[in-house]
């Protein structure tokens, strides 16, 4: 089969249909995180490997069997991002970010790479939304963030919708929680799966995330970094479980909620819905505290979450196609120029027109017009008289020409 190409494994075509669904969530989110004083920012879609290594970490899946990653002509190794954070740190590092006034309220949307074994929900090239808060450790920060992306979902009608939360302390006081945790894992060893055990030393946390119920059942008893946070991180969550009760913010605290990246501190969290199957996550996200100074920045504590588009498509309700254009001009052969220019004014004049571009016949031509989901068509005819037809209604009207820019504003 000589040129029949598809797109590669794990990828997808983004068709015109589809292409408006995706729009309306950009816009949603573009508002909300505008109105929530977030700027825009675009970072390069690849990155050195090191960038990620280090902060997404080299013993997480991600980094270890994930990263599209390759060695360019110079011989550097470059990796497709498989997430924002990394990439937004950088660039607050290498542009001086923290001398602005903090913190620093940056979202992304684009194209995220990850080498997983596609099934529903789950692709190679999938696509986040994406806000970060670099610069402060309020946990005002943590709730507003959480709100956000609690809004984001319900104001775009997704139902079902559940939020875990959690907090994963400090790297201090996760340091004595991660030595109980290993010799629980090594004391159950026997019923633990061998990518777990492989682990113990590397990630012990990882465990909560396996799949297998030998392993399942061994971390349902397994002590619970929740229940080992200091005095200050556990007075930091209180204040963000304030902040979200009074915002009338529903959550399940979920001390087996470790997410899958190694840069988290302090508060994480899930949102899942129930329209989904065995992919749950619609997006997530948490504290990172101590990542920009991990990259070599100043101490700049930060906490965001990335949503998943593809999830959230999945998700929603289906809905109607939306109409293409709302002005369809019909015309026989001899008006065809008076079509075209008769579109070029509507277009200009702010309203979406199309003619045909294709010498159909007038009932084709008809038959095109309730295919883009045009409310009025124009219909030209032979002697340059017009008519205005309701597409829904049926019924028609004559105009002058000359006048259908101002009876359709
Ligand atoms: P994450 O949980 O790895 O977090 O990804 C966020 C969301 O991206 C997931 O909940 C899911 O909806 C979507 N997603 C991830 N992988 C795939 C895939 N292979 N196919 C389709 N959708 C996928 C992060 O990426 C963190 N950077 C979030 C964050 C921002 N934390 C702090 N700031």
């Amino acid at each position: 089969m000589a040129g029949q190409y598809q797109a590669p494994r794990g990828t997808f075509d983004v068709l015109p249909e589809e292409s408006a669904r995706r729009a309306r969530i950009y816009v949603a989110a573009a508002d909300l995180l505008a109105r929530a004083g977030y700027e825009r920012i675009e970072t390069p879609v690849f990155e050195d490997t090191e960038l990620f290594e280090r902060s997404v970490g080299e013993s997480t899946d991600i980094v270890r069997k994930e990263m599209f990653t390759f060695e360019d002509h110079g011989g550097r190794s470059i990796t497709l991002r498989p997430e924002a954070t990394a990439g937004i740190c950088r660039a607050y590092v290498e542009h001086g970010m923290h001398k602005l006034a903090q913190p620093v309220k940056l979202w992304a949307w684009g194209p995220f790479f990850r080498y997983e074994a596609p099934q529903a929900g789950r692709f190679r090239q999938f696509h986040q939304i994406d806000a970060e808060a670099v610069g402060t450790d309020s946990p005002l920060v943590d709730a507003e963030q959480v709100i956000l992306l609690d809004d984001l979902l319900r104001g775009l009608g997704i139902e079902g919708i559940r939020l875990r939360l959690s907090s994963l302390g400090t790297a201090d006081s996760r340091a004595a929680y991660r030595e109980e945790l290993k010799a629980y894992l090594r004391a159950n060893e026997s019923e633990i799966s061998g990518d777990v055990r492989e682990r113990i030393d590397a990630n012990p946390m990882r465990a909560f995330d396996a799949d297998d119920e030998s392993t399942r059942a061994v971390m349902a008893e397994a002590p619970r970094m929740i229940d080992r946070l200091s005095d200050e991180d556990a007075s930091h969550f209180a204040e963000v479980r304030g902040h979200l009760d009074r915002a009338g913010v529903e959550y399940e605290l979920d001390g087996t909620l470790v997410r899958g990246l190694d840069y988290y501190t302090r508060t994480v969290f899930e949102f899942e819905s129930d329209r989904l199957g065995a992919q749950a996550a619609l997006g997530g996200g948490g504290r990172y505290d101590g990542l920009v100074a991990e990259l070599g920045g100043p101490e700049a504590p930060a906490c965001g979450w990335a949503a998943g588009i593809e999830r959230i498509l999945l998700a929603l309700p289906d809905a109607e196609r939306e109409p293409v254009v709302s002005v369809f001009i019909a015309a026989p052969d001899e008006q065809r120029d008076r079509a075209l220019a008769l579109a070029v004014e509507l277009r200009r004049a702010g309203i979406g027109a199309d003619l045909d571009l294709a010498t159909r016949s007038i009932k084709g031509q008809m038959k095109q017009a309730d295919r883009v989901g045009a409310a009025t068509t124009v219909i030209v005819d032979a002697d340059g008289s017009a008519r205005l037809r309701d597409m829904s209604s049926g019924e028609q009207r004559p105009v002058e020409l000359d006048r259908v820019a101002e009876e359709l504003a």
